[in-house]
């Protein structure tokens, strides 16, 4: 019996390097790996000579807003750009509406979306002020991880205490799931926005507003809850403090972090020209933060690469008043050309790319060697890229529903070509092909 697929004369990256190899997929699963006269027959044959074959990106970061925010984007619209994008796993936000606080409201999310997935998904649960006792049932129900903000966002979350912060914590060491929290602290963020808001509405007053200490703060409370409770504390779009975080892992504290690409290619001086369209929590920094978090890439301090994908319509966006205008910006289709441009200028390496974004991911989650890596055994979803190909992004041609974007008019060198998901393609050059075909994963 011949296998379903095989990929032939690909380059295959990982984080220990690069080797050319044929794979053999099988029932949405990789079964052989190794040179091409050594793979069994195969129904199809992609020739995939030139071309990078990575595993699948897992972005731990998108909110597709599905329920409650539809205008903004919803799952069809979103894991579209997910798959045309070249991500095969995303893990969904709870800022939807209802927030997802409590069991039955995850499942019920699940269930909503599971007919509406053009990649495999997970779900997060919140943490609120009042839900301790859901934390298990929600893990139960199949939750990847749990959200924690310190900053207010969309969707009106408020700020829980720090008492019940550190409770939520030990809690969670027992649960074993990790939370990803938004590490901003809002008592310095409040401060800053109400002094400033009094004097000014230009778009780089936002930074000013919501400066480095912010994050720090939020930082170090956190990495010293997480040594203390014994749970492990995931960092989300971090754009600074990483001095914090190397520190802290010293300390044995089981903390991680993601940056995302917005950090990594954007610095303030691009708020004079971009506006409220890069208006994102927390905000781009200066220069040389951004050198500095380049470094902490390729160092090790930062673990993972996520899009935060946080779309609005372009009314909320372009507000004349940079306090008015949202936060956030879509992300999710951009990411993987974004980062293997920035492999190709020299700035990460390729086999550190595959790391942040399959599999540390998967590995922090709890989904390796389900994904995130390119093994015998493990589910057959491949990222494969064209590193000659370049690009100009263009806001228009993307999938998602509000396509207003600070990289419209950037340009790409390295593309995705054809996305696999469990052995069959679902996006090709760009072009999101039928289904969808994912499925709820848990960890
Ligand atoms: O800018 C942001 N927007 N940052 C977040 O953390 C949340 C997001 C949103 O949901 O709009
Ligand atoms: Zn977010």
């Amino acid at each position: 019996m011949p296998v379903d697929l095989l990929l032939n004369n690909g380059t295959i990256v990982t984080p220990r390097g690069e080797f050319r190899a044929a794979i053999a997929v099988d029932e949405g699963k990789i079964v052989a790996i190794g040179s091409a006269s050594a793979m069994p027959r195969a129904e199809k044959v992609l020739d995939l000579n030139g071309l990078h074959v990575l595993p699948g990106f897992v972005d731990a970061h998108v909110h597709m807003r599905e329920p409650g925010m539809t205008y903004k984007e919803d799952f069809l619209s979103g894991t579209s750009a997910a798959a045309a994008g070249g991500v095969t796993t995303v893990f969904e936000m709870p800022n939807t509406l209802p927030l997802v606080t409590n069991e039955k409201v995850l499942l019920e999310k699940a269930s909503l979306l599971k007919d509406k997935a053009y990649v495999d998904f997970c779900l997060y649960g919140l943490i609120i002020e009042n839900n301790i006792q859901e934390l298990a049932g929600m893990a139960k129900a199949g939750a990847i991880g749990f959200k924690l903000l310190l900053a207010e966002v969309t969707g009106g979350v408020p700020r829980p205490s720090n008492g019940l912060i550190f409770e939520s914590f030990k809690e969670l060491a027992k649960i074993g799931l990790p939370v990803s929290v938004h590490a901003e602290d809002k008592n310095i963020t409040q401060y800053y926005t109400e002094k400033l808001k009094a004097t000014t509405k230009e778009p780089i007053a936002h930074c000013l507003a919501r400066p480095p200490i912010a994050e720090e703060e939020g930082i170090h409370l956190l990495a010293l809850f997480a040594a203390q409770a014994g749970n492990k504390v995931h960092l989300v779009h971090t754009s600074c403090g990483t001095h914090l975080i190397k520190a802290a892992k010293a300390t044995g504290a089981k903390i991680t972090a993601e940056t995302c690409p917005q950090y990594l290619v954007f610095s303030e001086e691009d708020m004079q020209v971009k506006g409220s369209v890069l208006k994102i929590n927390p905000p781009v920094r200066n220069k040389a933060l951004v050198q500095r978090l380049i470094e902490a890439v390729n160092d090790g301090t930062i673990d993972t690469i996520g899009s935060d994908h946080a779309p609005h319509s372009v009314e909320e966006k372009t507000k004349e008043s940079i306090w008015e205008a949202s936060s956030g910006c879509i992300g999710v289709e951009t990411m993987v050309p974004v980062m293997l441009t920035l492999v190709n200028r020299g700035l990460i390496k390729f086999s550190r790319l595959v790391e942040l974004g399959a599999e540390n991911p998967a590995r922090i989650f709890g989904l390796y060697p389900k994904k995130g890596v390119i093994m015998v055994g493990s589910d057959a979803d491949f990222t494969v890229v064209d590193m000659k190909r370049e690009k100009i992004i263009k806001a228009e041609e993307l999938h998602s529903k509000q396509k207003i974007t600070p990289f419209d008019g950037f340009q790409v060198q390295g593309v995705p070509v054809y996305t696999i998901l469990r052995g069959e393609i679902v996006a090709e050059r760009g072009e999101v092909l039928d289904g969808p075909k994912g499925r709820f994963v848990r960890p």
